[in-house]
């Protein structure tokens, strides 16, 4: 995020506290990533195999955090990941021993790409097409496990509605985890061959528009004109602001981390030395009390 100030492609907006306006960028990031889905519908087979094979893409953040609480086949009987994308991370939670999975996204080719992996791998799960903040209530307090991140928090525009989905998702008891992009990697220019600020840099109440997919993401799309690509919606929230929303929902943390590693190449041209001199990622365990 924040890459540059008010480019053509890229512009500083303005926080967004009416659930109007909440809602509109949410329905325009859905428009946004079902154009960006489709770049990895060609990859569903490679994924099927990996999970075929019983391998699994939970990072190892992730599965020390989760280790911490047992093993997953212990005490997971129903996982949710909350913005599941094309589901190989919600499937990977079964090949890591929770034995119900399920995955709640906005984008409509992100879940039909999930329902076809689901098919082609074998591992059955149930999906959800909407925004995770109107999951259905049908779940609440389904859940052992409540799961998200790697790329999930900067398009939520109400981080306590966010917060309120999880808690009430979760049985009384269940875990929380998340591992995300830490908001300080927002403030450094991606791409940058030595430590720099992205031009239009803020910690505090950053929100920013864009049209395009980064170089180190998902890059050009193919069949697209890129003058026709939609327009996202991104927020960057600090960690208090994340860590005061999981509170406030009456979740009782265990345990926060702030991590050098990264789960995605923002900086490829900068040495090892200088990316981990600053966050790249935090992760944050919680449980529901009861
Ligand atoms: C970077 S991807 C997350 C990838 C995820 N870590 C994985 O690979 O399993 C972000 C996902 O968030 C989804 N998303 C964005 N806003 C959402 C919202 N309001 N509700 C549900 N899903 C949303 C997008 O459709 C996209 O699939």
């Amino acid at each position: 995020m924040s890459d540059e100030a008010n480019t053509e492609s890229w512009r500083i907006e303005q926080i967004a506290s009416d659930p109007a306006e909440i809602k509109r960028r949410h329905d325009a990031n859905r428009q946004a990533w079902n154009e960006g889905a489709r770049h990895y519908t060609s990859e569903i087979e490679t994924s099927a195999e990996f999970l075929r094979e019983a391998r699994s893409n939970v990072h190892p953040i992730e599965r020390k955090n989760l280790e911490a609480y047992g093993p997953l086949s212990a005490w997971c009987d129903t996982a949710i990941h909350l913005q599941c994308a094309g589901g190989r991370d919600t499937l990977s939670l079964a090949v890591e021993g929770a034995r119900r999975v399920i995955g709640v996204d906005i984008s409509d080719v992100m879940i039909e790409n999930a329902r076809e992996l689901s098919r082609r791998s074998g591992i059955s799960a149930r999906w959800y097409r909407c925004d995770i903040i109107e999951t259905p209530h049908t779940l609440d307090a389904t859940a052992d496990l409540v799961y998200t991140g790697r790329g999930a928090v900067c398009w939520i525009h109400d981080i306590d509605a966010w917060a309120s989905v999880v808690a009430r998702l979760l049985k009384p008891g269940g875990v929380f985890s998340l591992y995300d992009g830490h908001p300080f990697q927002n403030m450094i220019r991606e791409g940058c061959s030595s430590l720099e600020f992205a031009s239009g840099a803020r910690y505090f109440r950053s929100a920013g528009s864009g049209i395009g997919w980064s170089e180190q993401y998902i890059g050009r799309l193919d069949g697209i004109d890129p003058a026709e690509e939609s327009r996202k919606y991104e927020r960057s929230w600090t960690i208090a602001e994340i860590v005061n929303a999981v509170i406030g929902a009456g979740l009782v943390i265990d345990r926060i981390g702030e991590h050098p590693e990264d789960f995605w190449e923002p900086f490829p041209e900068l040495p090892l030395e200088q990316r981990e001199r600053i966050p790249n990622t935090f992760s944050l365990c919680a449980r529901k009390p009861g």
